[in-house]
């Protein structure tokens, strides 16, 4: 049974809810619920347990970067989305916390429009992944669970 300790948090920001379909050419053609299946077979195999969430709206992730502390969850993979390049609000709340917080990007923001190549999220997480596809979710889980981060 999982307890908080081996909980990890994967929580997903605005437009996420349509991977897939969202400019596959850029995203993929996996959704957000075959990524949630995939991390959590893989979760599972690591001894850890994930709660996959999703919102489109900046405060909500604030919130949950909030209860992932007062949890006392393992770790955060955050896909910020669009609020990486825009959220001061993110960024404070990252450091507000103590618990670990990997950056996720499917894509590889630093290769596309000038106005993604700032990342308020990485200005303070522990660990980025990006480009890698629906894959970066797998390769950020297994950086938390080999005690990478
Ligand atoms: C994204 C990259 C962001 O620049 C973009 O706004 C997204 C998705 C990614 O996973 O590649 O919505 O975070």
């Amino acid at each position: 049974m999982a307890d908080a300790s081996n909980t990890i948090y994967v929580l997903n920001g605005p437009n996420l809810n349509l991977l897939g379909l969202r400019e596959p050419e850029i995203y993929g053609s996996t959704t957000l619920d075959e990524i949630a299946d995939m991390l959590e077979d893989r979760a599972r195999e690591l001894g850890f347990a994930i709660d996959v969430r999703q919102t489109n709206h900046e405060g909500m992730l604030v919130d949950w970067l909030h209860e992932a502390q007062a949890e006392g969850v393992r770790a955060v993979l955050l896909n910020a989305a669009a609020y990486t390049h825009t959220s001061i609000a993110l960024l404070d709340a990252i450091k507000a916390i103590a618990t670990p917080v990997v950056e996720v990007h499917l894509s590889d923001p630093k290769t596309r429009e000038a106005f993604r190549h700032i990342s308020y999220v990485g200005m303070a997480a522990a660990k980025t992944v990006e480009g890698h596809g629906a894959d970066s979710y797998r390769i950020a889980l297994e950086a938390i669970a080999s005690g990478e981060v």
